[in-house]
């Protein structure tokens, strides 16, 4: 008997474990996107003598580490604000363990790059074949030689890309188009190909 609930009590952490990040009810298609979600929040027994308005912040607290921990989804993109808490549902003890799990439904803002989308970003590292942008919570937007026509790598202490009237270095501000993304499951982030191509497209400042 006492094995049985070890047992159960393992298989409840390693659910703790995998719970996942609640599932998408509604969103729009654009790059910020704001999205209802619904999440169990699970309290330990020891946070649970807080009554009324102590319990909804140590839930709330709670939300927010789950979700600073998680960074970004697949589906979602970058998880960049809770705005509102929408309702806290009723918990539910889990008897072996003791915890309380609460049922809760908030929205947030979130950032995710689509393919054909012009973004703005800001080269942080210059190499050979082409240069890295960051764009938000996004680090690694790559934009290769390929990808920018016209443009020759310069050498020196720190390189950049011309062509005959525009300089692409270190912090310059570059207006892309995204070609391709790519989801970096171990890392939990984005990656993205960008290019040139197109009008109105290339640095902002040099
Ligand atoms: C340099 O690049 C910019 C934008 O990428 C482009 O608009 C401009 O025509 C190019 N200039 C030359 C001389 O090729």
């Amino acid at each position: 008997m006492q094995n049985m609930i070890r047992k159960n009590v393992r298989k409840r952490f390693t659910v703790k474990e995998k719970r996942d990040v609640g599932h998408l009810i509604s969103g729009f298609l654009d790059m910020f996107l704001k999205v209802q979600l619904s999440w169990n929040v699970i309290i330990p027994p020891e946070a649970l003598d807080a009554k009324g308005l102590m319990l909804q912040r140590a839930i709330i607290i709670r939300l927010l580490d789950d979700i600073s921990l998680r960074k970004a989804t697949r589906d979602l993109g970058y998880i960049l604000a809770v705005t509102t808490l929408d309702s806290i549902g009723e918990g539910k003890v889990r008897q072996q363990t003791g915890e309380v799990v609460f049922p809760v439904v908030f929205t947030c803002l979130t950032f995710k790059i689509f393919k054909g989308e012009i973004l703005e970003g800001v080269v942080h590292r210059v190499l050979k074949h082409g240069v890295f942008l960051r764009c938000g919570p996004i680090e690694n937007l790559y934009l290769s030689n390929q990808k920018m026509p016209g443009y020759d790598y310069v050498p020196g202490e720190s390189p950049y890309f011309k062509n005959k009237t525009l300089k692409i270095g270190k912090d310059a501000v570059v207006r892309a188009s995204v070609i391709g993304t790519k989801w970096i499951e171990a890392d939990r982030e984005y990656q993205a190909l960008v290019g040139l191509e197109g009008d109105f497209l290339g640095p902002l400042s040099d």
